[in-house]
């Protein structure tokens, strides 16, 4: 049985939650929440993100409780450390989590300093601890239909691709923490890190990467990426953002092109909560 202790009871926290209560062997045995503290108690009812169900009350018995993050470290029970915390603050917790013993599953992005997310991997290997950072588009179907066709070349050549993820503004977070550069990054480090992983895993490491967008005060709004690699055949393209209109639902697609197929796909996850 895998222990988990999940630091950050917010949405994410909250999802990840709820999806442990459905893997076998893995059980949540501690949370640590340092500003709800009504969360610990079981009190959700005031969480809520971009898709998914509202909080409701849950019942934690059986599950330790902590403020303090060095409090859950010291519990023996706790195998892996599950980091939902804002992306500020990843590093220096994750860091902590292997320091103590723990293997650690993340959420993305790995941080928001390129050195914090290589001190991340250093602390990993000198413990020689896991560190998993939760990027999940290769664990999607759609996404993992279109990355075996690319390795297996059932429908020839992949000449590239479009993906897109975007948003309406997301009103129910601070919107000047979310734009803000030492925050959460904006939309391109909250949204389009993923389809950056995904390409970095489907296409390789581009030779260089050309964003165009707008701005907001100092972190990109609505932008398009183009990644480019030595074989110019391959044309791989992106687009994120956020919508000011809240009537936009979060839609995310790709449209791929192999030489003998074209492969369209429109996700929408299920909405929000009372989401207009
Ligand atoms: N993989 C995905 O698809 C996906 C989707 C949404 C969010 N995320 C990521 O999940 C992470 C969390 O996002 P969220 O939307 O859940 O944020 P959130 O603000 O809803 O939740 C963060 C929680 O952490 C708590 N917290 C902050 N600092 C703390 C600390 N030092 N110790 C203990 N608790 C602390 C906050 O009080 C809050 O309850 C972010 O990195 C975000 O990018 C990933």
């Amino acid at each position: 049985m895998l222990k988990v202790g999940i630091v950050g009871i917010g949405f994410m926290g909250m999802i990840h939650y709820l999806a442990y209560q459905r893997i076998e062997n893995v059980k949540v045995v501690a949370l640590c929440e340092s500003f709800f503290k009504e969360r610990l108690s079981g009190d959700w009812t005031k969480i809520k993100g971009n898709f998914g169900p509202q909080g409701t009350q849950m019942d934690l018995t059986g599950v330790a409780t902590y403020e303090k993050l060095d409090d859950m470290l010291a519990d023996p029970n706790v195998d892996v450390v599950d980091i939902c915390l804002p992306p500020a603050a990843h590093a220096a917790n994750t860091i902590a989590a292997l320091n103590a013993g723990k293997n650690v599953f993340c959420e993305k992005p790995i941080s928001l300093k390129a050195e914090e997310g290589v001190a991340m991997v250093e602390a990993a290997k000198k413990n020689g601890k896991l560190l998993m950072i939760g990027h999940v588009l290769p664990f999607f179907d759609a996404f993992n239909y279109i990355y075996q066709a690319k390795i297996d070349g059932r429908f020839g050549k992949c000449l590239g691709g479009q993906f897109t993820r975007v948003i309406s503004d997301p009103v129910w977070l601070n919107l000047d923490k979310f734009y803000s550069m030492e925050g959460s990054g904006g939309p391109m480090l909250d949204l389009h890190v993923h389809d950056a992983h995904f390409i970095r895993t489907m296409f390789g490491m581009p030779k260089a990467v050309r964003t165009q967008g707008r701005l907001r005060g100092e972190a990109p709004q609505y932008f398009n990426s183009q990644f480019i690699y030595n074989d110019s055949d391959l044309v791989v393209t992106a687009t994120s953002g956020c919508i000011l209109q809240q009537g936009r639902p979060f839609t995310f697609s790709y449209e791929v092109h192999f030489e003998k197929a074209t492969i369209y796909r429109l996700l929408q996850p299920s909405p929000r909560h009372g989401s207009p």
